[in-house]
């Protein structure tokens, strides 16, 4: 399973690939507002994001209708190689998936909510969707039951289309959506973070450094 960084943060990304363990970078309209200053707009941050992440980058289009989302994901796609262009889930933006991606142009669904959506994305050719998992969970509803639902209607029609896990809030999504198969995982920083970390290794830890003092007062390694 592939992990990507769901941010427009370079310093973040620079952190992650410092771990070993950046596949890849999800962007939003949201997350670029974020990180965006007068100095340092849009074009800079993603052009910058490009450049350093060893891996597919994903960027939205703000348009609604389909011939501006075309026109805004050619000139995405043209930023680089390893640009994606993000789609929103709309029949407009189905129309766009399409033609989009019979030029070979990497498209990622987004603000998929239920398995048809899915389903839809993968027949007009994109090559990753993006369920909102927490955004489900947040109004009461199951997230993860619809990467299982997508992740069966996929193998049913031995669809190739990328499930990308978003809106992820917390290392069990992590944990369901490998156990499901899910194809990326992408992740705020804080849930990256979390990822190595349990008690019981931090007490482990704890307990052979303590013992290794009987061995050696000073902590010193001898070899
Ligand atoms: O980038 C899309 C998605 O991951 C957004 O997550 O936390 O805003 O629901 P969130």
């Amino acid at each position: 399973m592939k992990i990507f960084l769901d941010t427009a943060n370079v310093e973040e990304i620079k952190q992650a690939i410092g771990y070993g363990l950046l596949d890849g970078v999800t962007t939003n309209p949201s997350l670029v507002a974020k990180s965006a200053t007068k100095e340092r707009g849009f074009v800079d941050i993603v052009k910058e994001i490009l450049r350093i992440t060893p891996g597919p980058v994903s960027i939205e289009v703000v348009a609604t209708d389909y011939e501006n989302m075309v026109k805004q994901g050619l000139k995405i796609a043209a930023l680089g190689d390893n640009a994606v262009v993000k789609i929103p889930m709309t029949l407009d933006g189905l129309r766009a998936i399409k033609t989009l991606s019979e030029k070979q142009i990497k498209v990622n669904c987004t603000l998929i909510f239920n398995p048809i959506q899915a389903l839809l994305a993968a027949k007009s050719g994109a090559e990753y969707v993006s369920p909102f998992v927490g955004r489900l969970d947040d109004i009461g509803e199951d997230g993860m039951a619809i990467i299982q639902q997508i992740k069966t209607i996929f193998v049913n029609y031995d669809i190739s289309t990328k499930i990308l896990v978003a809106s992820i809030r917390n290392p069990v999504h992590v944990l369901r959506s490998a156990v499901l198969g899910a194809d990326v995982v992408t992740l705020p920083m804080d849930v990256l973070q979390k990822l190595p970390s349990h008690p019981k290794t931090d007490e482990g830890l704890k307990r052979f450094l303590d013992d290794w003092k009987k061995v050696s007062p000073d902590g010193e390694f001898p070899l």
